[in-house]
């Protein structure tokens, strides 16, 4: 009876047969490496620049809807390290993502931290395209042409398709009013 007893929990104290085996078996020691390889890119690499377009620049304060004064526009030229706008018929757009165009040294540079609506409608870089008076009124452009003017309008339509508006122009004094219809 001893013998018996002694055998029976022998048995129980098994573990089911074939279980301490199979779980270590080469196929589930590959499922696993496979499973924790997977795990690691998911979390650790899918932020990283593997995937440029969706990185999310830290270094970059967040863009806040502002107005500008042709005065305060102008450091937007792309120089020591700040980004790039310009403005078309009041509206600013940021053209960072254009610095080939708007950068220091790039063809269009000109326009860069300026209102760039006559230049653009005129087809010209000139320098009185600019407006000169920085602390003065805001170009009317009610002497252009209509060509002048559906040309200049296209320009708008790319820029909206392309640029994010990051701000409003405004004359000099003209910051509260603009405030007040925000
Ligand atoms: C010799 C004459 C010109 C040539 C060969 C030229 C060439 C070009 C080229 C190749 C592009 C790039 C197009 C693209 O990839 O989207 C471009 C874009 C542009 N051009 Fe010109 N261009 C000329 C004159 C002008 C003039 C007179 C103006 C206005 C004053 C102008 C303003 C622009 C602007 C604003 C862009 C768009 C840049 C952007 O997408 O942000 N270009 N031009």
């Amino acid at each position: 009876m001893d013998y018996v007893e002694q055998r029976m929990a022998q048995e129980a104290a098994k573990p089911p047969s074939g279980s301490s085996d199979s779980l270590f078996t080469p196929l589930n020691l590959a499922l696993l490496s496979l499973l924790l390889y997977t795990s690691y890119t998911l979390l650790f690499k899918s932020s990283s620049s593997s995937r440029p377009g969706l990185e999310i620049p830290k270094e970059q304060p967040p863009i806040v809807f502002r107005t500008f004064t042709p005065r305060t526009l102008l450091p937007y030229n792309g120089e020591n390290n700040m980004p790039v706008y310009l403005a078309v018929r009041g509206r600013v757009f940021d053209v960072t993502r254009g610095r080939n165009f708007y950068g220091p040294g790039g063809p269009y540079a000109n326009f860069a931290g300026r209102d760039a609506s006559r230049g653009l409608a005129c087809g010209s870089f000139d320098e009185e395209m600019l407006t000169k008076d920085l602390d003065g009124p805001l170009d009317k452009l009610d002497d252009l042409g209509r060509d002048e003017m559906e040309a200049l309008q296209g320009w708008e339509e790319r820029f909206s398709e392309k640029y994010l508006v990051v701000g409003r122009l405004v004359p000099v004094g003209g910051e509260e009013e603009a405030g007040k219809k925000e």
